[in-house]
Protein backbone atom coordinates (compact mmCIF):
# COMPACT_ATOMS: atom_id res chain seq x y z
CA UNK A 1 0.00 0.00 0.00
CA UNK A 2 1.58 3.62 -0.67
CA UNK A 3 1.82 5.60 2.18
CA UNK A 4 3.35 8.73 3.31
CA UNK A 5 7.78 8.42 4.25
CA UNK A 6 6.15 9.41 8.10
CA UNK A 7 4.31 6.09 8.12
CA UNK A 8 7.40 4.15 6.11
CA UNK A 9 9.41 5.00 8.51
CA UNK A 10 6.84 4.17 11.43
CA UNK A 11 6.38 0.86 10.25
CA UNK A 12 10.38 0.03 10.38
CA UNK A 13 10.12 1.23 13.69
CA UNK A 14 7.63 -1.16 14.79
CA UNK A 15 8.66 -3.60 12.67
CA UNK A 16 11.78 -3.70 14.97
CA UNK A 17 9.84 -3.33 17.85
CA UNK A 18 8.05 -6.53 17.08
CA UNK A 19 11.43 -8.59 16.72
CA UNK A 20 11.65 -7.34 20.86
CA UNK A 21 8.84 -8.97 21.88
CA UNK A 22 8.53 -11.27 24.87
CA UNK A 23 6.25 -13.81 23.45
CA UNK A 24 7.46 -17.25 24.54
CA UNK A 25 3.86 -18.57 25.10
CA UNK A 26 1.67 -17.48 21.98
CA UNK A 27 4.86 -17.49 19.69
CA UNK A 28 2.70 -14.10 18.47
CA UNK A 29 4.96 -11.41 18.42
CA UNK A 30 3.14 -8.09 17.74
CA UNK A 31 4.96 -4.50 17.25
CA UNK A 32 3.71 -0.84 17.36
CA UNK A 33 4.34 2.49 16.84
CA UNK A 34 2.51 5.52 18.24
CA UNK A 35 3.56 8.53 16.14
CA UNK A 36 2.93 12.11 18.25
CA UNK A 37 2.21 15.31 17.37
CA UNK A 38 6.06 17.45 17.61
CA UNK A 39 7.97 14.46 18.18
CA UNK A 40 9.93 13.20 15.30
CA UNK A 41 10.47 9.34 15.43
CA UNK A 42 7.31 7.10 16.76
CA UNK A 43 7.27 5.65 20.04
CA UNK A 44 8.06 1.96 19.82
CA UNK A 45 5.85 -0.89 21.63
CA UNK A 46 5.86 -4.81 21.63
CA UNK A 47 3.88 -7.01 23.71
CA UNK A 48 5.42 -8.55 26.86
CA UNK A 49 3.55 -11.72 27.85
CA UNK A 50 3.97 -13.27 31.39
CA UNK A 51 4.13 -16.40 33.26
CA UNK A 52 0.69 -15.71 34.50
CA UNK A 53 -0.95 -15.50 30.59
CA UNK A 54 -3.50 -12.42 32.03
CA UNK A 55 -0.65 -10.19 32.94
CA UNK A 56 0.21 -10.06 29.17
CA UNK A 57 0.63 -6.46 27.89
CA UNK A 58 -0.05 -5.80 24.18
CA UNK A 59 2.18 -4.08 21.70
CA UNK A 60 -0.11 -1.11 21.49
CA UNK A 61 -0.59 -0.79 25.28
CA UNK A 62 3.31 -0.92 25.60
CA UNK A 63 3.35 2.02 23.19
CA UNK A 64 0.74 4.67 24.60
CA UNK A 65 2.65 3.53 28.43
CA UNK A 66 6.12 4.47 26.73
CA UNK A 67 4.88 7.77 24.74
CA UNK A 68 2.89 8.78 28.26
CA UNK A 69 6.18 7.85 30.06
CA UNK A 70 8.04 10.30 28.15
CA UNK A 71 6.05 13.02 26.84
CA UNK A 72 3.05 13.17 29.34
CA UNK A 73 0.10 14.99 27.19
CA UNK A 74 0.46 12.69 24.00
CA UNK A 75 -1.52 13.94 20.70
CA UNK A 76 -1.39 10.70 18.59
CA UNK A 77 -1.21 11.78 15.18
CA UNK A 78 -1.44 7.77 13.89
CA UNK A 79 -0.84 4.42 15.01
CA UNK A 80 0.64 1.07 13.49
CA UNK A 81 0.89 -2.18 14.24
CA UNK A 82 2.36 -5.61 12.70
CA UNK A 83 2.40 -8.90 12.89
CA UNK A 84 3.42 -11.61 11.31
CA UNK A 85 0.79 -12.53 9.85
CA UNK A 86 -0.09 -12.52 5.83
CA UNK A 87 -3.62 -10.79 7.03
CA UNK A 88 -3.96 -7.52 9.09
CA UNK A 89 -4.43 -7.88 12.67
CA UNK A 90 -6.81 -5.47 14.48
CA UNK A 91 -5.94 -4.08 18.07
CA UNK A 92 -7.80 -5.94 21.03
CA UNK A 93 -10.63 -4.43 22.76
CA UNK A 94 -8.43 -3.68 25.79
CA UNK A 95 -6.00 -2.02 23.99
CA UNK A 96 -8.80 -0.10 22.56
CA UNK A 97 -10.22 1.05 25.46
CA UNK A 98 -6.58 2.44 26.54
CA UNK A 99 -6.29 3.97 23.07
CA UNK A 100 -9.57 6.37 23.17
CA UNK A 101 -8.09 7.76 25.98
CA UNK A 102 -5.52 9.51 23.96
CA UNK A 103 -6.65 8.84 20.29
CA UNK A 104 -9.16 10.68 18.43
CA UNK A 105 -12.19 8.75 16.52
CA UNK A 106 -10.32 10.12 13.56
CA UNK A 107 -6.86 8.51 13.94
CA UNK A 108 -5.37 6.42 11.38
CA UNK A 109 -4.46 3.03 12.08
CA UNK A 110 -2.00 1.17 10.17
CA UNK A 111 -1.84 -2.21 9.66
CA UNK A 112 1.13 -4.27 8.89
CA UNK A 113 3.21 -7.03 8.04
CA UNK A 114 7.02 -7.77 6.87
CA UNK A 115 5.85 -6.57 3.13
CA UNK A 116 4.66 -2.88 4.99
CA UNK A 117 1.10 -1.52 5.31
CA UNK A 118 -1.41 -3.69 4.00
CA UNK A 119 -4.48 -2.00 5.28
CA UNK A 120 -5.12 1.51 6.53
CA UNK A 121 -8.83 2.08 8.91
CA UNK A 122 -9.70 4.96 11.42
CA UNK A 123 -9.53 4.37 15.27
CA UNK A 124 -13.57 4.98 15.10
CA UNK A 125 -13.51 1.86 12.59
CA UNK A 126 -12.80 -0.41 15.49
CA UNK A 127 -14.26 1.39 18.49
CA UNK A 128 -17.19 3.80 16.93
CA UNK A 129 -18.45 4.87 20.61
CA UNK A 130 -15.71 4.89 22.89
CA UNK A 131 -16.04 6.09 26.53
CA UNK A 132 -14.32 8.86 27.48
CA UNK A 133 -14.55 10.96 30.20
CA UNK A 134 -11.98 13.68 29.00
CA UNK A 135 -12.46 15.33 25.51
CA UNK A 136 -9.30 13.96 23.15
CA UNK A 137 -6.30 16.04 22.35
CA UNK A 138 -6.47 17.05 18.59
N1 LIG B 1 -1.48 -8.93 21.21
C1 LIG B 1 -1.02 -7.67 21.01
O1 LIG B 1 0.14 -7.35 21.30
N2 LIG B 1 -1.88 -6.76 20.48
C2 LIG B 1 -3.18 -7.01 20.16
O2 LIG B 1 -3.92 -6.10 19.82
C3 LIG B 1 -3.67 -8.39 20.18
C4 LIG B 1 -2.82 -9.37 20.90
C5 LIG B 1 -0.57 -9.92 21.80
C6 LIG B 1 -0.96 -10.38 23.18
C7 LIG B 1 -0.31 -11.73 23.25
O3 LIG B 1 1.03 -11.56 23.67
C8 LIG B 1 -0.30 -12.22 21.82
O4 LIG B 1 -0.54 -11.08 21.01
C9 LIG B 1 -1.34 -13.27 21.53
O5 LIG B 1 -2.58 -12.87 21.92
Amino acid sequence: MNVTPDVEKAHKIAWMARSQAHAPYSKFQVGAALKLAGVEDAVPGCNVENASYGATICAERTAVCTAVSFFGQIKPEFLVIVTGEKNATVPCGVCLQVLAEFCGDEMPVYLGNDTGIIAQKKFKDFLPKAFRVFEVNK
